[in-house]
């Protein structure tokens, strides 16, 4: 199972390395991974959670922290209940800052603080989005607020009950730190996926596409169903 191979690359590094810095991603694709993530989380790696640096791609803005629908209250759900990481190790971008431009300095500076990490979790948007990083004529470096597109809006739309709204900003990793890796497990099922990753390793780089960037890492992992699109 895909999931399952993409979990295990994580429990590797939560082997063998004393510190990882591990980093993760939201929406409806890594449900599964995490649910084996946890399942994989066998006791003898308690130590090495307790050891992680966790950090989150991005985040909303204009949700209160109390929020279902906060990222933060998905990884929550998903993982750190599950696994003893302790909340300092935990960087996610709040989602009420009173002031948006600081929490992004603190959020970049977070990442420069603790460290390259050895693992980047991500998704893929249909229109070639990774994190909330949109197509756009120009692309940011590091965490900065977003304007999500209407068509993002719209597939974010279903982890949200029909009378909330999603907000219409975000704040996210620039392509410049979620690049910032040793490795990038880039997870992409089923067929609506298909055209954004044929784009994005198409052998052209464009800000349309941002995951087209991802060409320049040395070490990208793609779990995917799709058949030759790469
Ligand atoms: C969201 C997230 C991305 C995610 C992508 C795909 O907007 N910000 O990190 O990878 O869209 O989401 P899904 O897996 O639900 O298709």
């Amino acid at each position: 199972m895909l999931s399952r191979s993409a979990a295990e690359l994580f429990i590797k590094i939560l082997k063998v390395e004393k510190r990882p810095i591990l980093g993760f991603a939201t929406g409806e694709t890594p449900k599964l991974f995490y649910e084996q993530l946890v399942m994989l989380s066998t006791p003898d790696l308690l130590n090495a959670w307790k050891n992680t640096e966790a950090f989150n791609l991005d985040e909303y803005i204009g949700l209160p922290p109390d929020s279902p629908y906060t990222f933060r209250n998905y990884m929550y759900s998903r993982l750190y209940r599950y696994v003893p990481i302790p909340e300092k190790q935990i960087h996610i971008p709040n989602s009420s800052p009173s002031d948006p431009e600081l929490e992004c300095i603190r959020f970049t500076e977070q990442l420069k603080f603790v460290g390259k990490r050895h693992v980047q979790l991500l998704g893929i948007g249909r229109n070639g989005h990774i994190g909330f990083n949109e197509p756009s004529h120009t692309l940011r470096l590091h965490t900065h607020i977003v304007q999500l597109s209407e068509e993002t809006r719209k597939q974010n739309a279903a982890a949200f009950p029909d009378n909330v709204s999603v907000p219409s900003e975000a704040i996210t990793m620039g392509i410049g730190d979620i690049m910032d890796c040793d490795m990038i497990v880039l997870l992409a099922f089923g067929p609506s996926k298909r055209l954004a990753l044929t784009r994005a390793f198409s052998g052209t780089l464009s800000t349309e596409c941002p995951a087209s960037f991802l060409q320049l890492h040395r070490n990208v992992i793609v779990f995917t169903d799709q058949e030759n699109v790469i």
